[in-house]
């Protein structure tokens, strides 16, 4: 069973056990004999039986497991000290039971309500809450269900009450000041670039556009949606000027996965101030990675980049006979070395781009088809009628890739894959979600049962560049409350807290950073580090054993742990986040900062 699969069991058999004695406690409350009975042994047997999925999640790391060992197996074990004996005894007045069946139904709620509230990191002051919240639960309905407890029990368990409250809240309302996150404006690395050899105009504005036949409102660069596909050969000195015709909430030009210098890196309130309507902003670097990219607004990204502010980079390799630079300019160029297509998927107004298409292309052609995932959630893409390889993730060549035959690949949010194969004498289609976005001629496929392939697996091992890690984060992703800020907020946090209230992450220029991102939560985490590519160490505990991969997008599941590092070679102030972007927006977003 994986962990995720695990996580999910433990949620289940938690509620069903609260829900289990709080009815007994009800039932026998009512008088109701024989459901008060069946609810409350329900209840213990799903109490023990949680012992199988706690010890299994704490095997598979601390993180998972901490509150629950430390708060919800206390709190368990009271449950059934409590309320077990009396269950066994069935007393003839069922109603006797009740306090003590309620008693067990309120632990079991407080434990699952530190799991789902602030579970990570776990702390005694969530544990004494609650406590606090179980034994006034359990006081009010003594005094409710008019059991009379004796006068010094009742004293106890208000004083008991009253000091798990005070030190509860005492330790858990520590206050943090927001960390401080320097705002640099450091153009000096725009200059330094050199003249210009590619020059593009994008301007943001509001725009109707027509896809699948209807018109929907949008917000495009340049009236389009994607923007215009931006392409250069590696060497060049693009510049990119951007402006903003009408966009209220400010744009900015964000530059996914290349790794450019933080001045031209578009992050707001960051690397530089939101270009407001009638403003405009100038990006200029440097194009020395090849590969596939995107760009995309950061200024309330979540909106932005769904209402259709997004578009292509691609960079060319230099001409391996020295022609001239801009010779392979253009979408799908066919040139002399083959058929080049841009595959970037995106869910406009609840319709899937692009839309489909059929284009011809003769027998022994090489094509490359570029997939870019510029959604927040996964997507799966199958190609069909040939084999192929997968040439390069992320904009970076894999070594060695082996050709792949009826298999899927699952993109992350904002990661790319770019295929390759020679054109067969019949036609061969891609698939994305079951549904064909570009063919060569008629195909039909059943595509849904394909296995997906790991890319942790695929192509050659090739040693890893350093063999010291300097420095090292971990990073537990996790639903809840936010308890660092002025008002708490239930948020997508990163160790217990949620942007602006997550501590930055600060290196030192030359170091090897490691990552251990652990994923605590239900929820998929397509994670995005900026300025820098990150080699994978493992997932789950195996090591890749495939090609290098350098990623800067990868989906981190329910229930996994990716080790990764990367050298600190970009300095500046970079976002690290989720790129499920609304997860970003409710909090998950920290920063790595040079020192
Ligand atoms: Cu493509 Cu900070 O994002
Ligand atoms: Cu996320």
């Amino acid at each position: 069973m994986s962990v995720g699969s695990l996580l999910v069991a433990d949620l289940v058999i938690a509620v069903l056990a609260a829900a289990g004695w709080l009815g007994g406690g009800a039932a026998s409350a009512a008088r109701r004999r024989r459901p008060a009975l069946g609810l409350a042994a329900f209840a213990l047997l799903t109490t023990v039986a949680r012992a199988v999925t706690i010890t299994a999640l704490a095997r598979a790391g601390w993180w998972f497991a901490a509150e629950k060992v430390l708060i919800a197996a206390p709190l368990s074990v009271a449950a059934v000290v409590v309320a077990g004996p009396r269950l066994l005894r069935a007393p003839a007045d069922i109603r006797s039971a009740a306090v003590p069946l309620l008693f067990a139904g309120y632990a079991e709620v407080g434990a699952l309500l530190v799991t789902v509230l602030h579970g990570y990191p776990v702390s005694a002051g969530v544990g004494l809450l609650a406590v606090a919240g179980v034994v006034t639960a359990t006081g009010v309905t003594w005094r409710v269900l008019g059991a009379r407890p004796s006068g010094t029990v009742s004293r106890t368990a208000v004083a008991v009450a009253v000091a798990a409250l005070v030190t509860g809240t005492g330790l858990v309302v520590t206050p943090a000041a927001a960390p401080a996150v320097p705002h640099r404006h450091d153009d000096a690395a725009a200059g330094a670039v050199g003249e210009p050899t590619r020059r593009f105009t994008l301007t943001a504005g509001t725009a109707t556009v027509g896809v699948s036949g209807r018109n929907v409102a949008a917000w495009a660069f340049n009236g389009q949606v994607p923007g215009p596909e931006l392409t250069a050969t590696v060497g060049d000195v693009l510049e990119v000027t951007l402006r903003n015709r009408d966009i209220g909430r400010g744009v900015t030009l964000h530059w996914h996965g290349y790794d450019v210098p933080n001045s031209q890196d578009g992050v707001p309130g960051m690397t530089q101030d939101a270009v407001l309507p009638g403003q405009e902003f100038v990006y200029r670097f440097r194009a020395d990675q090849v590969g596939t990219y995107w760009y995309h607004t950061h200024a309330v990204s979540d909106v932005g980049v769904r209402m259709g502010l997004y578009g292509v980079l691609l960079v060319r390799p230099a001409p391996a006979t020295g022609g001239a630079s801009a010779s392979t300019d253009g979408a799908d160029a066919t040139t002399a070395t083959g058929v080049d297509v841009t595959v970037p998927v995106h869910t406009l107004a609840g319709v899937p781009l692009p839309e489909s298409r059929t284009e011809p292309v003769a027998a022994g052609t090489p094509v490359r088809l570029r997939l870019i995932n510029t959604d927040s959630t996964t997507h799966r893409y199958a190609l069909a009628g040939t084999p192929f390889r997968v040439a390069a993730i992320d904009g970076y060549d894999l070594r060695g890739p082996t050709p792949l035959a009826d298999t899927a690949v699952l993109i992350p949010a904002g990661g790319r894959y770019d295929l390759v194969f020679t054109a067969p004498a019949t036609p061969v289609a891609l698939f994305v979600d079951g549904r064909a976005v570009y063919s060569t001629g008629a195909v039909s496929a059943e595509t849904r049962a394909w296995p997906v392939l790991d890319p942790l697996t695929y192509g050659a091992a090739a040693p890893a560049p350093w063999s010291r890690v300097d420095r090292e984060f971990t990073l537990v992703l996790d639903r809840g409350l936010d308890l660092r800020g002025l008002l708490p907020r239930y948020a997508h946090t990163v160790n217990g807290a949620a942007d602006p209230d997550i501590p930055p992450q600060v290196v030192r220029q030359g170091e090897v950073v490691g990552f251990t991102i652990v994923n605590r939560s239900l929820f998929v985490h397509p994670w995005h580090l900026h300025g820098h590519h990150v080699l994978v160490l493992s997932r789950n505990g195996r090591p890749v054993t495939g090609s290098p991969l350098w990623l800067d997008s990868f989906d981190v599941l329910p229930g996994d742990v990716w080790k990764v590092a990367f050298l600190a070679d970009n300095p500046g102030t970079w976002a690290n986040h989720c790129h499920n972007l609304p997860h970003a927006d409710a909090g998950m977003m920290l920063h790595l900062m040079y020192s």
